[in-house]
């Protein structure tokens, strides 16, 4: 048996007294999309950003391909950093505003002292090359999800967690984007944590849900029978809020 791409163990976040994240094991393999589902507060974000190493975890553990990234060192993690790349909900708020968008693609690369392919990474997102010289507020939404996805890709990783990546857009938008995900996991063999509230998103995209709440797994199987027959309470209250 290899290595799962990313394997989570008794993850646990504390802030303060509040338990954001309070033990939870989960695994995702290349080339493959497990969604973690939720309500607001159950702990989903603060999870993405233990896996990514933005917020450090109280304890347990996160391997990476094998890795224990739990107890490293920043030196040591730096490495490994350009191999998990986080997608946020609202771009706008982690794009520069007075960069252009062909700065904003090319900065992953150049922190990194290499040489990128900006324009060839436009492309693969989507990006008209019209648009190289944009402002983060000259584009429309999707064209900015399509600009952090493409500064996500630029250090060519093999997992993205994404957190409600397309909650802020449109419904047609949404799609565009489910779709653009689709081929680039495809091409790319990508291991997606894709976190969202929705279930009519996680449906187009998911191979298996993780159901959260209060900072805990209260359910996890295939996403066609989690969708179809889910069990615990917290995943019929999402199932029923599909439209
Ligand atoms: N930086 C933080 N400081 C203190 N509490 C936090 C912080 N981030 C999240 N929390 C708390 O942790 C819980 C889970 O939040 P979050 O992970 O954002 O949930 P979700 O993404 O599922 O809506 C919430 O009660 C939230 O208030
Ligand atoms: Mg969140």
């Amino acid at each position: 048996m290899s290595e799962p791409l990313l394997s989570v163990r008794d993850l646990r976040k504390d802030y303060g007294r509040r338990q954001a994240v309070a033990g939870v094991s989960l695994e995702v393999g290349r080339g493959e999309t497990v969604a973690v589902v939720g309500e607001s507060g159950s702990g989903k974000s603060t999870l993405g950003r233990c896996v990514v190493r933005l917020s450090r975890p109280t304890s347990g553990s996160v391997r990476f391909d094998g890795v224990e990234l739990a107890g490293l060192s920043a030196r040591r993690l730096r490495p490994l950093r350009s191999r998990f790349q986080l997608v946020f909900q609202d771009p706008s708020s982690s794009l520069n505003p007075r960069w252009s968008v062909r700065r904003l693609i090319g900065e992953p690369l150049r922190v990194q002292g290499r040489e990128g392919d900006v324009a060839g990474l436009m492309a693969e997102v989507g990006l008209d090359a019209a648009l190289a010289g944009r402002l983060p507020h000259q584009l429309s939404g999707g064209q900015r999800q399509r600009v952090g996805i493409a500064r996500a890709l630029a250090l060519s990783p093999e997992l993205l967690v994404l957190d409600e990546p397309v909650t802020a857009l449109d419904v047609s938008v949404q799609a565009q984007i489910v779709n653009l995900l689709l081929r680039l996991q495809e091409e790319r063999g990508l291991g997606y944590l894709f976190i969202s509230h929705d279930l009519s998103v996680v449906g187009a995209l998911a191979h298996r849900v993780v159901v959260m709440s209060e900072g805990r797994v209260v359910e996890s199987g295939p996403a066609g029978r989690v969708l179809s027959r889910p069990e615990h309470p917290c995943t019929r209250r999402l199932v029923d809020a599909v439209p």
